[in-house]
């Protein structure tokens, strides 16, 4: 495994400095915020695991920003995080909370850090929740380090967040099932799938799905062209076809799709929205390795790092970023990958 580096990068340091000590931080927090993602668990589980392991005290803190603001902690052993590595979503359970984006409340959250003695917090999450970190770091100083955890996979400076492999997984397992009955009925489908602002699962899943088309998020959407591509494979003997619809901002956006292709172009489809049933289910082999791997370095990062960080695997390697780059947006249409889906549905 690669080796985590350490920043040079310079901050004024107030209270507790990161990094400047290990021997200074006695007590960790641990949260999940956002959408779950499955593999949640799994990091904490490394998490906690190997902060015991270094002798130091673990909290888990319930329902993400929001318990940190309420002071919903609860102290975490060894047995506490035993038999969850399988298991979907969070013990921890997680919220987004808009409050966080207050000074007033960030300021009683950093007050209930210090009440309970905790000088470092570990932040699972998107980039909203990594975003909120920094802007914590940047008030209080208070040593912060992020794990990337989001089925969206859109997070800046890492290939790879956890949640995103099993997610896929779960629509490419739904999707062969939802071709078994388009064939037998010769129709066409629309699927939809999670992704707010993140093309990412929409493209992988149309790849292993043999999709015939793509609608990704928040782009105008080209009727003409999915006709004419159903109407191509039709002529050739094709009788059933699969589009994956990417939710973005509006859930059961397709809906609205297929009363357009049928009002417009009289082509009838039916509708599947595949949603948060991409949240939930026992995380894959991969999604457990990586959390494993991201959990317990989030604790050696914590330990050493002068920085504000989060963990990141890019290049098949894991290392650190200074988390103020968790706000970049990350949300590119891989064109390779939609020419490869063009490609292969002709
Ligand atoms: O976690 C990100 C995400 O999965 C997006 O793809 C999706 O649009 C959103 O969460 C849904 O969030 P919620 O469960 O809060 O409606």
């Amino acid at each position: 495994m690669a080796h985590l580096f350490s920043n040079t990068f310079n901050t004024h340091r107030r209270k507790i400095e990161m990094g400047k000590n290990s021997k200074s931080i006695k007590n960790i927090a641990i949260l999940c915020s956002g959408g779950d993602a499955p593999g949640m668990n799994c990091a904490i589980r490394a998490a906690v695991r190997s902060a015991i392991f270094k002798g130091i005290k673990v909290w888990g803190i319930k329902k993400g920003y929001q318990g940190l603001i309420n002071g919903d902690f609860h102290p975490l052993n060894r047995q506490s995080v035993g038999n969850i590595l399988h298991r979907g979503g969070t013990i921890l359970l997680s919220s987004r909370c808009p409050e966080f984006t207050q000074k007033k409340y960030r300021q009683k959250a950093y007050d209930n850090l210090i009440k309970n003695d905790i000088q470092g917090l570990v932040i699972i999450g998107g980039n909203g929740s990594l975003t909120g970190a920094y802007t914590f770091f940047k008030e209080f100083n208070f040593p912060v380090v992020g794990i990337p955890g989001s089925i969206d996979n859109d997070i800046y400076g890492t290939d790879y967040s956890i949640g995103f492999n099993t997610a896929v997984e779960t629509a490419v397992e739904a999707i062969d099932r939802i071709r078994d009955t388009a064939f037998s009925h010769e129709r066409n489908f629309l699927v939809e799938v999670m992704g707010r602002k993140s093309p990412a699962i929409a493209l992988e899943v149309g790849v292993c799905t043999g999709a015939e088309n793509i609608i990704l998020p928040q782009e105008k959407i080209d009727y003409e062209k999915i006709v004419r591509d159903i109407e191509r494979g039709t002529k050739r003997g094709k009788k059933s076809s699969i589009i994956i619809v990417a939710e973005g901002n509006q859930t059961g956006i397709s809906y609205e799709i297929q009363n357009k292709l049928l009002k417009n172009y009289n082509l009838h489809s039916h509708v599947c929205i595949l949603g948060h049933i991409l949240r939930g289910g026992s995380p894959s082999a991969q999604d457990r390795f990586i959390a494993s791997q991201m959990g317990s370095l989030s604790i050696n990062q914590i330990l050493t790092s002068k920085t504000p960080s989060y963990i990141v695997y890019a290049k098949n390697e894991f290392s650190s970023k200074h988390i103020r780059y968790a706000k970049k947006d990350h949300n590119k249409t891989d064109k390779k990958i939609l020419d490869l889906i063009a490609k292969l549905s002709i």
